[in-house]
């Protein structure tokens, strides 16, 4: 099986070789939260169900649409530092860090529990390689804070669904999906 790590032969001018290694590798962990984290709300479009299914329904495909995006854009920078982009379902699931999503046919308050535990996972893991592109190459970190800034927006919409007048939320301190949604379902 191919994977995301290798020697590069040529590199964009300006980055030293082995930070452009580097620099793809950080890349290529984010194309796998992108290519899982679109499919992966693919599965809740089509799951979820209750009083509210159109509303969340229709909600999340434009996040579909906007981090399938994403994907292609971080694929095509990994190509032009010289990398080659993995984008096969094996390699995404050797090489992820994280466990698949676990909610099936849910209600549409569970769904959206387990999904600001998925967007806590993504964002934070933005953020840290966005803080080792800082001394890397900063073209790419400037690609994934525009990034970030449309998934903390997109978990904002998911959040606003748990968020009771007093602006807390259901899903406080719950430390897996299923307890997100447990917790979101009350
Ligand atoms: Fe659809």
């Amino acid at each position: 099986m191919a994977t995301s790590t290798g020697k590069l032969r040529y590199t964009t001018p300006g980055i030293p070789t082995e930070d452009a290694e580097r620099v793809v590798e950080l890349l290529q962990g984010r194309l796998h939260a992108t290519n899982d984290l679109h499919l992966t709300l693919k599965h809740v479009h089509w799951n979820v169900v209750g009083p509210h299914f159109i509303a969340v329904h229709e909600m999340i495909d434009p996040q579909v649409d906007e981090v399938r995006a994403f994907s292609d854009s971080l694929a095509e920078r990994i190509a032009t530092l010289g990398g080659s982009p993995q984008g096969t379902p094996g390699v995404l699931v050797a090489e992820r860090t994280w466990e698949e999503y676990s909610i099936g046919r849910a209600t549409t308050q569970e769904h959206l529990g387990a999904l600001d535990l998925v967007y806590q996972g993504v964002i934070t893991s933005y953020r840290d390689a966005i803080k080792e592109l800082e001394e890397l190459d900063v073209v790419s970190q400037d690609m994934l804070i525009g990034q970030t800034d449309k998934l903390e927006l997109f978990h904002w919409f998911v959040r606003a669904h748990l968020e009771d007048k007093s602006g807390a939320l259901s899903t406080a301190g719950a430390g897996s999906e299923q307890e997100a949604a447990s917790a979101a379902a009350e």
